[in-house]
């Protein structure tokens, strides 16, 4: 059996196809199944008609995979879908960062789902609320016949909350439905309930059926991620390992107090964590409006993570709901998304769902730790040029070549990629800032 390693070294250097057997010799999966399900994007048009509407074709975007990344004492290389330069590569250094403090710690919640039944025109709101309580082992049971699947698979609904709602005291109820859903991230399930029990609870509170749908606010459902930075690792050319911390903890305070701020503090760990749900075909509308939901949840919008200095270690934590699955939606039929839980590693949801937060944080780390060092520009410009390089007509080794060239010049655009690329092409001596730049 394969020994899982997330440590490649030097795999950003090689060719796509090189890639492609490292990751298999890391993971054990074959690269014909690399291959099968991921050319062409893994999705052809008529499956994609399947999924969705009016169908015309498929969209690609990139599929790179996270290195060093350690959760829980085990190794996973994770694929990320994202078009953004350098959010693959930055969670690579800093998950290599994290792993020298031994990786990150991740502690997870049942997976429960939150069924929201809306009850209107209630005459009498205390006496809803009690028949309603007093009902909750029938309801639950109701719950559970809707859903026997998941029953079976030893989920199934586990409470029940009534929550009065607006300005006059009945004015609405809101049953919440807890159920298990076990590896499902359980949209369909969750509606699902919410339909099958909402004209009983209407009886019971003798009130009129409102809406009946999930809450994406699945707070029941966090996940919990702590690293332990040592200092050595964080120092930069210019900045000792001391120095960097007490900018990364300056950064999170910022974030604390400023929800302007909070917001793009919580766009790099979204980098993260949607690049891996996208990977993994999960829904990351779903997590982005957990995520940010809960981000408000003190009536203010806050940072989903805090980093603290602890003597010379640089301690990060981050909490948010994350609702993945594992089995079923897009799942079950887009190949890459199955491929991407096999290099993975992982096949219940919870694992999925540690792993992703652990992108997130590593995502976070590497942009507060640019942004307090040298400024998030200078990396970010330098993977940047490649794409730049690839409009002007670049290929295979050409790429970062040019890349080189026009990072060295200071001068990232399409037109100074071009005339590098007659140079190069012409292969005749190059002069000034290019011969500088290419040797
Ligand atoms: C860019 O995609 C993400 C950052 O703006 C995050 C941050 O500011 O913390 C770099």
């Amino acid at each position: 059996m394969t020994k899982r390693t997330s440590q490649l070294p030097g795999f950003y250097k090689v060719t796509v196809a090189e890639r492609r057997t490292l990751v298999s010799e890391a993971t054990g999966v074959e690269t014909l199944a690399i291959a099968r399900s991921l050319d062409g994007g893994g999705l052809d048009a008529e499956t994609a008609d399947k999924f969705v509407e009016n169908v015309i074709g498929t969209y690609g975007l990139p599929y790179g995979v996270t290195l060093n990344v350690r959760v829980n004492g085990h190794d996973h290389v994770v694929p990320m879908v994202v078009e953004e330069p350098s959010v693959v590569a930055a969670a690579s250094n800093a998950a290599k960062m994290v792993r020298a403090g031994g990786g990150f710690a991740v502690e997870i919640d049942e997976p429960i789902m939150i069924s929201q039944v809306q009850l209107t025109h209630v005459k009498d709101a205390a006496a809803a609320t009690r028949a309603i309580l007093a009902a909750k082992d029938e309801i639950l049971a109701m719950a559970d016949r809707a859903v026997s699947g998941l029953v079976a698979r030893g989920g199934g609904a586990r409470g029940l909350e009534v929550r009065t709602l607006g300005v006059r005291e009945d004015e609405m109820i809101v049953v919440h439905v807890l159920v298990d859903c076990r590896d499902a991230m359980g949209a369909n399930l969750i509606n699902t309930v919410a339909e099958a029990v909402a004209d009983r609870l209407a009886s019971l509170a003798n009130a009129k059926v409102g809406l009946r749908i999930l809450s994406n606010l699945c707070d029941k459902r966090c996940v919990r991620v702590r690293c332990r930075v040592p200092a050595d690792v964080l120092a930069t050319d210019a900045m000792d390992g001391r120095a960097v911390i007490d900018g990364i903890v300056n950064a999170s305070r910022f974030a604390e107090l400023d929800s302007y701020r909070a917001a793009t503090h919580n766009k790099g760990i979204m980098n993260g964590i949607d690049a891996v749900v996208i990977a993994t075909g999960n829904d990351w509308r779903a997590v982005e409006a957990g995520a940010h939901a809960y981000a408000a949840r003190n009536g203010r919008y806050e940072p989903l993570s805090i980093w603290r200095r602890d003597g010379d270690f640089l301690v990060g934590t981050l909490e948010l709901p994350l609702a993945l699955g594992t089995v079923g939606g897009t799942l079950r039929v887009h190949p890459s998304a199955r491929l991407s839980l096999a290099v993975m590693g992982v096949t219940e949801a919870s694992d999925l769902a540690a792993v992703a937060a652990a992108v997130g944080l590593a995502s976070n780390l590497a942009a507060v730790r640019a942004l307090a060092t040298d400024g998030i520009q200078r990396g970010h410009m330098a993977l940047h040029a490649r794409s730049v390089a690839l409009a002007a007509g670049a290929n295979g080794a050409e790429v970062e070549r040019i890349a080189a060239i026009i990072v060295e010049a200071r001068d990232i655009t399409v037109e100074a990629a071009r005339r590098a690329l007659d140079v190069v092409r012409a292969d005749r001596p190059s002069s000034g800032q290019l011969s500088a730049a290419s040797d």
